[in-house]
């Protein structure tokens, strides 16, 4: 089986982006991983610190682990914004594939160097543990939004700079980076979330020389994941939209049994509302018609 690195290689050759999706539970793993086995698509499961404290990231990564093995499938873990230099020590020990060190919100100099120390020790622990660097801060909450997020980077002098995005990748050694290019964490009820910068995924493309992540997926149009795919962008996150849809789906349950008291018997709508959207969204992103 392919690594992860070479998947996301291959996948930004064939101009298609490998589908990242977060999980609180088995309900949502099982829904996103029917949905990659049907469309035979490579799939990254999201955990980020809340979620990793609700399940366990021992057991977050035997959960996942335990797919890849019985079924010989490319699905991975990674630590989703993780955002202190103590949790990604847990997250290696942990056994995660890849981890995402969110220094978003700092300082440019600060977060460079944080991130610098966060792969250095990755490295000397697991070289092929994959380490993604964040640049630009574009809200950290996957809820549904009555606003932008607060001093999330819209306006395009806010957005991630190619300059510093070349700076930044060069000096800590990051394998991938997730810029600000108008994405936001969160999707509003009713209506698409901002247009991306195309142009500027492009360009940090270019500058990076790394693959790009998109995160904050949730609400994007449709169109949108396209251009960017096309301009550069290799892997994307969903999470809001996989919550909306849990919850959708653990409703009607419960209502179409209002005295069931079996979990295997009230999630199975849970199970199939992650599905579908997760089944929308891979086959979207891997061009599938
Ligand atoms: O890391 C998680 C994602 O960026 C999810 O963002 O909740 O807006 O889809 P979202
Ligand atoms: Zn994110």
């Amino acid at each position: 089986m392919k690594n992860l690195i070479q998947i996301i290689k291959d996948s930004e050759a064939n101009k298609v982006a490998v589908g990242h999706f977060n999980i609180s539970d088995l309900a949502g793993l099982n829904g996103i991983f029917q949905a990659a086995r049907e469309l035979d698509v490579p799939v990254i499961i999201g955990t980020s610190e809340g979620e990793a404290g609700f399940i366990g990231r021992k057991q977050a990564v035997a959960l996942v682990k335990s797919l890849r093995e019985e079924y010989d499938y490319p699905i991975f873990i990674n630590s989703d914004h993780t955002k202190s230099f103590e949790e990604v020590k847990v997250a290696v020990e942990a056994g995660y594939d890849a981890i995402l060190f969110d220094g978003g919100k700092l300082p440019f100099e600060e977060n460079l160097e944080k991130t610098k120390e966060v792969v250095r020790y990755v490295k000397s622990k697991d070289a092929s543990i994959l380490v993604e660097g964040e640049l630009g801060y574009i809200g950290s909450s996957s809820r549904i939004l009555s606003e932008l997020p607060e001093g999330a980077a819209i306006k395009k002098e806010d957005l991630t700079k190619p300059e510093q995005a070349e700076r930044f990748v060069k000096e800590t050694g990051v394998d991938l980076l997730a810029p600000a290019v108008g994405n936001i964490h969160g999707m509003f009820k009713g209506a698409n979330n901002p247009d991306l910068d195309i142009e500027r995924i492009a360009a940090l493309r270019k500058a990076s020389g790394v693959p790009l992540v998109l995160h904050g997926g949730s609400g994007i149009k449709e169109e949108e994941f396209t251009k960017a795919i096309e301009a550069g962008i290799s892997i994307i996150h969903i999470n809001t939209e996989i919550r909306a849809a849990w919850r959708q789906g653990l409703e009607d349950g419960l209502k179409a049994g209002p005295d069931e008291i079996a979990p295997y018997k009230i999630f199975p709508p849970a199970v199939a509302k992650v599905k579908e959207v997760v089944y929308n969204r891979l086959k979207l992103f891997n061009r599938l018609a």
